[in-house]
């Protein structure tokens, strides 16, 4: 009986299948009921006593030399098969895949750039702030109602804790660690516990700006912004300023440019009206100034501040805000740059 397992053991090993029949044929020929290994374990009970734990070891290696034989080849049928279906030729040599900036850092990097030209540096800070950084030094009181403005992910354990909701904090920080004269520019992440649509996120991206020294006025707000909005959507750009609300600011604006897509003569996208919102801004609110310890009485400075995510929808003209976190190739690679 050893050596009829031994010539069994060999034929397993040596057995290639060219389908997935021929495996099936070999499955049964050992393992189905009638097969050969159940076969053996009937005749275990004729062989001496003497002999039967080498036996029974051998034909337990052989059953499992078979399963394994079976497995492996089912694999490599499973692969090939799965290839050919898709096509995929798995031999070719690889063509150079060239990755593509993301939209987003295409536009935030061309702001950037835009206000290095007149003396701005950049900043960053965390996203994870506290509630002083985020909003109290910012002006907004313990339990004012501005602090709906922005609806905040808190950290549950530590209410003093959140992700941060503009990167206004990072004004705050800036001001605490620097003298003035101050220009910077601090782009980020930011979060708001809002729901995902076409037009909003609870993921989304900021660039503020901030210049303080003594004598700085509404007039160089609306200077450099004029400046900034020509350079980002062309010289014909037009601006307007209406009068608006932020806690940090006064007076505060909401700036618009003339639609760059109709040229302010009406169409979808400004709802007919010529005109887009593209950021806030104001002069620092003298309490912002105190809360940084400095001195309010000698320096003046603006802020403003502005959504990355939006500013290049007007650039590039994409209606759905969730295309810029899908990763799909074929939106991306559609954004080439230097
Ligand atoms: N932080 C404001 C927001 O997220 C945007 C903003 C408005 C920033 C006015 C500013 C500013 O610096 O002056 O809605």
């Amino acid at each position: 009986m050893k050596e009829k397992i031994s010539e069994f053991l060999k034929e397993t090993e040596a057995f290639k299948a060219e389908n997935l029949e021929q495996l099936e044929q070999f499955r049964i020929k050992f393992l189905s009921k009638k097969g050969l290994i159940p076969g053996l374990f009937a005749d275990f009970k004729n062989v001496a006593a003497s002999d039967r734990r080498d036996v029974g070891q051998l034909i337990n290696t052989l059953k499992k030399s078979v399963q394994e034989k079976i497995i492996s080849l089912k694999s490599s049928f499973e692969t090939t098969t799965d290839a050919e279906a898709s096509g995929l030729d798995l031999t070719l040599p690889s063509t150079t895949q060239l990755g593509s900036r993301h939209p987003l850092s295409i536009v935030r990097n061309e702001i950037i750039d835009i206000f290095s030209r007149i003396g701005f540096t950049v900043a960053e800070g965390p996203e994870i702030e506290d509630d002083f950084h985020n909003f109290t030094a910012l002006n907004f009181p313990k339990n004012h109602p501005a602090r709906d403005m922005q609806d905040t992910f808190f950290i549950e354990t530590d209410p003093d804790i959140l992700l941060r909701t503009h990167t206004s904090s990072v004004q705050i920080r800036v001001m605490e660690n620097t003298k003035p004269p101050i220009r910077v520019l601090l782009p980020g992440r930011v979060f708001r516990n809002e729901a995902i649509s076409a037009r909003a996120h609870c993921i989304f991206h900021q660039v503020e700006g901030l210049s303080i020294d003594t004598d700085v006025s509404f007039a160089d707000l609306k200077t450099t912004l004029y400046y900034f909005a020509k350079e980002l959507f062309g010289e014909d750009t037009k601006i307007r300023f209406r009068p608006s609300y932020f806690p940090f600011t006064e007076p505060s604006a909401e700036m618009d440019i003339s639609c760059n897509i109709c040229g302010g003569k009406g169409c979808n996208i400004c709802k007919y009206t010529g005109w887009v919102e593209i950021l806030g801004c104001g002069m620092v609110d003298p309490n912002v100034l105190e809360f940084c310890n400095i001195d309010s009485q000698k320096y003046t400075g603006y802020a403003f501040g502005m959504g990355i995510e939006r500013v290049t929808m007007l650039k590039y003209q994409i209606n759905d805000l969730r295309l810029f976190f899908e990763n799909d190739i074929r939106f991306l690679k559609q954004f080439q740059s230097s």
